[in-house]
């Protein structure tokens, strides 16, 4: 199976480390390289794949499926439909040493780091991001495009909404949920249920007072 990779940032050279790593524990699968529209890329060469020009070079590079190695999960969801409408297939990024109860389901484009542990009954979604290191316990429901960052615990019958950033080293106790598009900011600790859409910071995890006016959207400024 050949796989380009949609992003040659920092966020897809990990994706593309992944592959290799498959690569080397015997998967089947060609990362072929990578596709960027940050045109000072092309030609350049990352963790030994090369950049071999724009996302809409894409039918000139025979493959068979595509990886949108975006960090912030509002744009790979608005990639993934977009690319989803012209019938293209997603990849699973799965670094071979991560830790995978064998009932836990993946959704397509979703993107597993190493030293990742994921126990049983857990049902992960599309285009999701398990970060380096983290751990979901038993019976987890992690939503589409939700990013589970490095580090972080969650504990079992833990619900993670579509599109949600859990940041680095945060806990989520067991059997609470953070709703669609939060966000929880590095090292929060989650006791109580977020709703959706907010950003709730600290331990224990409080929604943080947002600007009158609205302002931006809760997952809109999210480095990786
Ligand atoms: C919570 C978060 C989203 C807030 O981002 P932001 O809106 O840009 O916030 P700012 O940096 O402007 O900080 C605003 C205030 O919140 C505080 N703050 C920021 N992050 C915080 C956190 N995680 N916990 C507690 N307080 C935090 C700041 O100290 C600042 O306080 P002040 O007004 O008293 O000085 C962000 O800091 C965060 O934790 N993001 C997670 C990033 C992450 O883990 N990404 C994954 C990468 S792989």
């Amino acid at each position: 199976m050949h796989i380009l990779i949609l992003g040659a940032g920092g966020h897809g050279q990990v994706v593309a480390d992944i592959l290799l790593r498959m690569v080397e524990a015997g998967a089947d699968l060609t990362p072929a390289g990578y596709l960027d529209d940050n045109l000072g890329l092309a030609g350049q060469r990352f963790v030994g794949l090369s950049v071999l020009g724009c996302m809409a070079d894409r039918i000139r590079w025979p493959h068979d499926a595509v990886l949108v190695a975006v960090g912030d999960n509002h744009t790979r969801q608005r990639v993934a439909h977009q690319l989803a409408s012209q019938a293209e297939c997603f990849a699973i990024a799965c670094h071979p040493r991560a830790i995978i109860a064998p009932d836990v389901s993946i959704g397509p484009g979703t993107m597993i780091c190493g030293g990742v542990v994921i126990n049983p009954g857990s049902v992960i979604g599309a285009h999701a991001i398990l970060n380096t290191g983290c751990t979901i316990d038993h019976h987890n429901r992690i939503g589409d495009y939700a990013h589970i960052a490095p580090g972080v615990h969650l504990g079992g019958d833990v619900q993670i909404g579509a599109g949600a950033l859990v940041g680095i080293g945060a806990t989520v106790m067991p059997q609470r949920s953070v709703g669609d598009w939060a966000v929880i900011g590095a090292g929060a600790v989650v006791t109580k249920d977020i709703p959706s859409s907010v950003i709730a910071v600290g331990m224990p995890a409080r929604p943080r007072q947002t600007e009158p006016g609205g302002g931006r959207h809760a997952g809109a400024k999210e480095p990786i």
